[in-house]
């Protein structure tokens, strides 16, 4: 049974957050093309999957973990919830999902003060929770080329580094006749990032500037010209991303009552995803209680934390002015997704309560700590990652959080992407404009046992017993009794 592919197919519509109208999902839209709004894609059938109980469903997910068919093994083991109008042939696997949850090192738990874990999404193929969204815009993208016939696919992104990462894995992957393209904001994207795009053989353009200007020009291209825009305006990424929701609660038994889920908000994509799943999830009665949700962002780039910090009721949405943000890859003003943060917050409020959904702010000097800290203690947190832990920090002290409730923290990229922070950290290279004053505590650099020249005087067993010598010095050891 957990080999067979679903039968099930649903009937997706896109429904415009903005005017209200629907679409049917057999034509690649980014937005409304009657009045520009943003999209999420439903399941007209989906009251069809209820008459299945949610033990049921759980039986069905639980099953498929053990599946060796490949299009089920990554985020499509969910494939009614996600997008199931794609067939088998069309899904694009490439090992993402199934990241590996973490419960934190007891010293780190104790030092924080909370049980808390760490969800790394950053052990996916490119290296960060895009590739979630990316399976399934680019099997949706598939199935599209199939049954339209379609020549040549232009896929076009703006992105702060792992968007484009993604999208170029797996359009260089799927090949003819997509092609990928990237618009990357010069000098504001890792080098560990920009390498990705370009070793995967993708066009990457660069311009002045941030990740807003970007998006702007990308938004041009796709709403003028035959291009098919991978940004998560693109609600097939958004589906994709719910994955996250689902693994977390099967990772617990279904069960996500006492539990925290906290999220960097840059485009606020992955918070959208992150909430519509857990409301999929408790609408079929697979979970019982929906998990809180805190969202994360820098002082740099907060305009989410600004509207949800205003008084309800009163709240009018405003973009911000970025500035330079070790959450680089969440240094976003003006957030695509924003109307979809704000239609979802209000049902998962009414569903789950009040209190069930905050927005907490934390400062460049936390971000960066909070992924040093992390990474001190086993984890391999990228500085987003930093952010979740700054957030909870914040969050407890706020008293947002009950003693016992497990913070469930979202590692979005590898460590190993962001790791130029660590340097400019343990240097004291950063301009001022990130605020950011290096503490000893944190600070590791590597010893120089023995100078080149040093080296050059000295010949076999003596070079081995000097420098041996050194490092025993260095270390204070004793010797072997006996
Ligand atoms: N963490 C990482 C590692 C990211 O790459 C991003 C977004 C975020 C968090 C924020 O997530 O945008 O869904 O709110 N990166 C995008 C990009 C914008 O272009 O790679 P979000």
């Amino acid at each position: 049974m957990h080999n067979e592919f679903p039968e099930y197919r649903g009937e997706l519509e896109y429904s415009c957050l903005g005017c209200g109208k629907k679409f049917p999902a057999d034509e690649l839209y980014y937005t409304c093309p009657d009045c520009k709004g943003v999209f999420l894609l439903n399941d007209k059938k989906f009251e069809n999957l209820k008459e299945i109980p949610g033990k049921k469903w759980q039986d069905i997910f639980d099953q498929r973990t053990r599946t060796k068919k490949n299009a089920l093994r990554g985020i499509f083991r969910f494939y009614e919830l996600i997008a199931p109008v794609v067939e088998e042939e069309d899904i694009v696997y490439l090992g993402e999902g199934n990241t590996p949850i973490i419960t934190s090192s007891p010293t780190l738990t104790k030092k924080i003060g909370q049980p808390l874990a760490y969800k790394n999404d950053g052990q996916n193929p490119s290296a960060s929770f895009k590739d979630r969204g990316m399976a399934c815009a680019f099997s949706y993208l598939k199935f599209l080329v199939r049954k339209k016939n379609w020549g040549q696919v232009l896929t076009i992104c703006a992105s702060t580094g792992d968007t484009s990462a993604s999208a170029a894995l797996y359009a260089a992957y799927v090949g003819d006749p997509i092609k990928s393209v990237v618009l990357l904001p010069q000098g504001k994207v890792t080098i560990q990032q920009l390498a990705q795009p370009l070793g995967s053989g993708a066009v990457v353009l660069e311009i002045p500037g941030v990740f807003d200007d970007c998006m702007k020009v990308v938004e041009y291209l796709a709403d003028n010209f035959r291009v098919a825009l991978l940004n998560s305006k693109n609600a097939w990424r958004i589906l994709g991303q719910e994955s996250y929701a689902y693994e977390v609660a099967q990772w617990y038994d279904w069960d996500m009552q006492g539990k925290a889920v906290f999220v960097p908000v840059g485009n606020a994509g992955n918070i959208t995803a992150i909430m519509s799943g857990f409301l999929k999830l408790k609408k079929l009665n697979i979970i019982d209680e929906l998990p809180r949700i805190i969202g994360v962002q820098s002082s740099h780039a907060d305009p989410v934390f600004k509207y949800y910090a205003q008084e309800p009721g009163k709240r009018r949405f405003a973009p911000v002015k970025v500035s330079p943000s070790v959450a680089q890859a969440a240094m976003i003003g003006n957030p695509v997704s924003f109307p979809r943060v704000k239609a979802l917050v209000e049902e998962y409020e009414r569903v789950g309560g009040p209190g069930i959904f905050n927005v907490v702010q934390v400062e460049e000097q936390e971000i960066i700590e909070g992924m040093l800290l992390a990474n001190r203690y086993g984890h391999i947190a990228c500085t987003q990652g930093g952010e979740c832990l700054a957030g909870l920090i914040r969050a407890k002290e706020a008293g947002l959080l009950d003693k016992d409730e497990l913070a469930i923290l979202d590692a979005t990229a590898h460590s190993l992407k962001f790791i130029g922070f660590q340097q400019m950290y343990f240097e004291d290279s950063f301009p001022p404009d990130y605020e950011i004053k290096p503490k000893k505590e944190f600070i590791n650099t590597p010893r120089q046992v023995l100078g080149e020249q040093e080296k050059k005087t000295l010949q076999g067993r003596e070079f081995t017993l000097e420098v041996g010598n050194r490092i025993v010095e260095i270390l204070g050891l004793s010797k072997k009794e006996g």
